[in-house]
């Protein structure tokens, strides 16, 4: 068996390669001090973790779970605090128990949080009335405010990323375990939102979960005496974009031997920083955690299969999740024929849909913004595409938050694009709101019913 102290690896060699999306900071030194600072820092995460949640995922290859990822574009150093992760939160468990219903399956939740602060850019400047100045690439970075000062890369913010992921990671640990995730709960919070619509779908489905939970509590099954029914497990993912984060919260295992990146249970690589001889692919092969890869439209049969040679040597189920971004309109074209070549290599691969970053449009007021009714329309041909391939559609991921914001257009409450300035509210991109991410599951869960194949 090939470990990754056999491999050629080692903590830095992804510096010798190609790190694309990258600032450049001018002070190296207060850098590499930051970076001292941050390795004898405890880890956010604990190996035996990143491992349950690689046991999980093994089985969303198998089609016996279905993966649910979601969380912010961007976390903020300044919108930060106890509601918003309480909120975004709710709905994740929300959604998890309406699709938990529908699909027969566990669901397995992992935030976009507790980390998620690197942003990769198209273009390294941005102008403003004639003025350029360096893009914003994330709180971890620099700051979104517009002037030469706010955006120059500053050492220092990784430190504030590590404590503000430390403390969300803190909080969710409680909720995971102290009663917000009790199921009762949960589901009075479905039935609110089910009767707030005007759906008969959503209501029917709402009360028939109700109705299973009647039948468990008449079984002698609650909360009370069923530790599972009030607790749940919660992982944590981000964007493995800044490397000197990473490589710094990268610690060796003492029962295995093996490397994790214990800046969250899960690291994806982006769609900007695939490239296969690349330092992203580089730093990631070596550690031990479940890692995804977004795909875009023009990724080929062979940059796939090359990035499971690189990633998953192993062929490890539940080490490799690869996540579609296509977009509503390219994906019928492009999806299948990627599944077909792929296919019959044998390898195992959790598929899962990100419908947002292939459907992202700019509105006649300047917002940037994404239609319900694309994702959802890119969401549904995922899971035909795997149906008619024969394949298991394992998972979506989500930009949301639980908060009532106005980024995207459409869905029940019908946000129209005059509507948008309401409360627009994101750091980078545009995210379901509360009621939309709700709304996206139970049209999800109608899909899951049938994904049986
Ligand atoms: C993201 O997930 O926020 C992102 C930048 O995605 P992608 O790499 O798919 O563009
Ligand atoms: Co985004």
């Amino acid at each position: 068996m090939q470990t990754t102290s056999s491999i050629d690896w080692e903590l830095k060699s992804w510096r010798h390669k190609t790190a694309l999306q990258q600032p450049i900071y001018k002070n190296l030194q207060e850098l590499e001090q930051v970076e001292a600072k941050l390795r004898k820092l405890p880890p956010l995460v604990f190996a035996g973790e990143a491992r349950s949640l690689k046991t999980h995922l093994a089985k969303v290859a198998k089609g016996e779970a279905f993966l649910l990822q979601g969380g912010d574009c961007a976390e903020s150093f300044n919108d930060f605090n106890a509601i918003k992760i309480r909120d975004l939160f709710k709905v994740i468990l929300q959604m998890a128990v309406v699709l938990t219903y529908a699909g027969a399956c566990p669901i397995v939740k992992v935030g976009r949080l507790a980390g998620q602060f690197a942003k990769p850019r198209s273009s390294d400047y941005e102008s403003i009335n004639g003025v350029s100045l360096p893009s914003y690439r994330g709180d971890i970075i620099n700051s979104i405010e517009f002037s030469e000062s706010a955006r120059e890369p500053n050492p220092q913010r990784i430190l504030e990323a590590y404590h503000q992921s430390a403390a969300t990671l803190n909080l969710i640990r409680a909720f995971a375990q102290g009663g917000l995730a009790n199921l009762n709960q949960v589901q009075r919070w479905n039935l609110d939102f089910a009767s707030g619509s005007s759906s008969v779908r959503y209501q029917e489905m709402a009360q028939k979960i109700n109705q299973a939970l009647e039948f468990m509590e008449a079984c002698g099954i609650s909360s009370k005496n069923t530790p599972i029914l009030r607790e749940t497990e919660f992982y944590t993912s981000h964007e493995a974009l800044l490397l000197n984060y990473e490589e710094a919260l990268t610690r060796q295992d003492h029962l295995t031997g093996q490397w994790y990146d214990c800046s969250a249970h899960m690291l994806w690589i982006g769609e900007r920083t695939r490239n296969l001889d690349g330092a992203h692919l580089e730093f990631l092969k070596g550690v031990d955690n479940p890692l995804g890869v977004k795909i875009g439209p023009n990724a080929t049969k062979e940059d796939v299969l090359k990035i499971c040679d690189i990633l998953n040597p192993k062929n490890e189920a539940g080490r490799l999740n690869f996540i579609i971004r296509m977009g509503a309109d390219t994906i019928n074209e492009k999806l299948p024929r990627l599944l077909k070549g792929v296919k019959g290599e044998g390898r195992e691969i959790v598929w899962s849909i990100d419908p947002m970053h292939g459907n992202t449009t700019k509105a006649s007021s300047g917002y940037k913004t994404r239609a319900f009714d694309n994702i959802l329309s890119e969401v549904k041909s995922f899971f035909e595409i795997h149906r008619s391939e024969g394949t298991y559609a394992g998972g979506v991921h989500l930009e949301m938050t639980g908060e009532n914001v106005t980024e995207c257009i459409g869905g029940m409450q019908a946000i129209t694009e005059e509507n948008l300035g309401c409360n627009y509210n994101t750091q980078c991109d545009p995210r379901l709101n509360a009621n939309q991410a709700v709304e996206l599951s139970f049209l999800i869960a109608d899909i899951l019913k049938h994904r049986k194949i």
